[in-house]
């Protein structure tokens, strides 16, 4: 049983005043896309009400044919809908919609670029930055022609004065060949250090908390090795199912939508030694060592080291769902993995001998992203009479969303003249000691790329390094290879195969309910 035994004192102080961008237009491809009006236009308004955002302009590049006024209204309801737009905004609204502008035109097209550059002139000659963001919020298939495009229309040029910088959306090619080419590709036209390329989990504040946890702090980090740790997991559950995006995700599935970016980032963050200072360059520098001490899995281990599945009909919170066959352009023969779990080696001093289980999944019981980091029991079982009053072995989960927050685990002895035991938590959570939402991640990111701060963004080695451990998975699931693609009912915890990935070695993931958290 669990008891809440610590809160943290509520530090209610302010929230430091967010940094300022330095002026620029951002040129979005994909301009009316789900991308730019989910969540980049969001994230833009809520900068620009921080006042994080001086001198900015947004140039829109879509194949719609539509009028800057129309796009503005586009832009508008974009912040409607995701609620960001309130009721008394009104007047700054119409002041910023003077600084939206929209350029019509094929992404294959070669004028369409010498009409941005044009147009970006124009804007420049009117008052506007001629620092340029290129932000690619279209499919990964056409990220290759729209560099080459900007390239050919001299728009990856910088100096001292103004720069140019581009930023790519995730998935970063599909596997290691495709990556690889489109690494080499975007090397043509733009250095290494004008390359953005996003993997929005980092901007999450939960996510940069685990190098705070890990190395702002002496008490954790000797004991985060192989000598204490038994086991770590990373999960990232969702209850949606795959929505209106099957037509992405059919070909995607959940090894390349979120195994190989965001669930290894959770765990190269979790592994790495520490950085020599909080810097673009050096923290990557470690993160990519990580990668590369994972141990590739051989052709014949991927049955007995990952797990697929896909998600049946079912109850998700109290309400009937599809199974993912039955989803609007799915096939019914579909193989595409809506559960991915997958069992991570690393071949270093530190990790030796630890398994890390990574699990994601769409239509699940409950959204969860967090990562429990299982210590090793006491060497004695001192207080136990029997094996089942043997006490827990410490847990500490870090909650990335929702209820962001860190879970300390541990033993305690109950009230009373026996000495019979417990397991009880320490919780820390975010929102109640802070009393504020961190930003968004999309927020965090944007901001980043406006200050030229490439610390939470992928460099070109390190995707490739994701890709290479996914090559073996990819491949034999590709030729049919085991393990079969399972099913699961929509609302459960997954499939039981994934039990069975963690119980060949002694270990169990946590349930999806078993979260709780001080914010509950
Ligand atoms: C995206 C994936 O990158 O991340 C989606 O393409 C997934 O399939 C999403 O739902 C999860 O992000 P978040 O921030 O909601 O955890």
């Amino acid at each position: 049983m669990s008891t809440v035994l610590v809160e943290p004192n509520p530090v209610r102080m302010e929230a430091p005043s967010l940094p300022k961008a330095e002026p620029c237009v951002m040129v979005i491809f994909g301009a009316t896309g789900d991308l730019t009006r989910r969540k980049l236009i969001p994230a833009l308004w809520n900068l620009r009400k921080e006042g994080c955002l001086e001198g900015m302009r947004i140039l829109g590049v879509g194949r719609s044919h539509m009028s800057d006024d129309e796009f503005r209204e586009l832009v508008r309801q974009a912040l409607v809908e995701s609620k960001t737009l309130s009721e008394g905004d009104e007047e700054e609204w119409r002041d910023a919609a003077q600084r939206v502008f929209y350029e019509a035109g094929e992404l294959n097209d070669d004028h369409t670029y010498q009409n941005t550059a044009q147009r970006l002139q124009e804007l420049a000659a009117d008052g506007a930055s001629s620092n340029h963001l290129f932000y690619l919020a279209t499919p990964p298939s056409l990220a290759a022609e729209i560099t080459e495009g900007l390239g050919k229309a001299g728009l990856s040029k910088q100096d001292e004065n103004h720069w140019s910088r581009i930023v790519v959306e995730k998935p970063f090619g599909t596997d290691l060949a495709s990556a690889r080419a489109l690494n080499a590709k975007i090397a043509e036209v733009f250095t290494e250090n004008q390359i953005y390329r996003i993997d929005h989990y980092l901007g999450k504040n939960t996510v940069q908390n685990i190098l705070v946890f890990r190395f702002g702090n002496t008490m954790f980090e000797p004991i985060w090795n192989r000598n204490y740790v038994d086991y770590v997991e990373i999960t990232a559950a969702e209850t949606a199912g795959v929505g209106s995006r099957a037509g992405y995700y059919e070909e995607s599935g959940a090894l390349r939508d979120m195994v190989a970016n965001h669930l290894l980032q959770l765990l190269t963050l979790t592994a790495m030694e520490p950085p020599v200072a909080f810097e673009a360059d050096a923290v990557r520098e470690e993160k990519v060592q990580v990668l590369r001490s994972i141990r590739r899995l051989k052709p014949e281990e991927v049955a007995e080291r990952t797990v697929r599945a896909q998600y049946g009909p079912g109850d998700v919170n109290g309400k009937r769902v599809h199974g993912y066959r039955e989803e609007d352009h799915v096939a019914q023969n579909s193989h595409t993995e809506t559960y991915a779990a997958v069992e991570f080696r690393i071949s270093n001093w530190r990790w030796s001998g630890v398994p890390f289980y990574v699990r994601t999944g769409k239509a699940l019981a409950r959204n969860l992203t967090e990562i429990a980091v299982h210590l090793k029991r006491t060497p004695q079982a001192l207080f136990a009479r029997t094996p089942e009053d043997e006490l827990d072995p410490n847990i500490i989960v870090l909650r990335i969303q929702p209820n962001e927050g860190i879970t300390v685990m541990f033993g305690a002895k109950r009230p009373g003249f026996e000495m019979h035991t417990t397991t009880v938590n320490m919780d820390f959570c975010y929102q109640r000691a802070f009393g504020v939402e961190p930003p968004a991640a999309y927020e965090t990111l944007l901001l980043d790329v406006m200050r030229g701060d490439a610390t939470l963004f992928t460099r070109g080695d390190e995707v490739e390094a994701q890709w290479r451990l996914m090559t073996p998975i990819q491949e034999v699931w590709a030729g049919g290879g085991a393990p079969l693609v399972t099913e699961y009912a929509a609302g459960t915890d997954g499939p039981e195969a994934a039990d069975h990935l963690l119980a060949r070695n002694g270990h169990r993931w946590r349930r999806l309910s078993e979260s709780t958290s001080g914010c509950d």
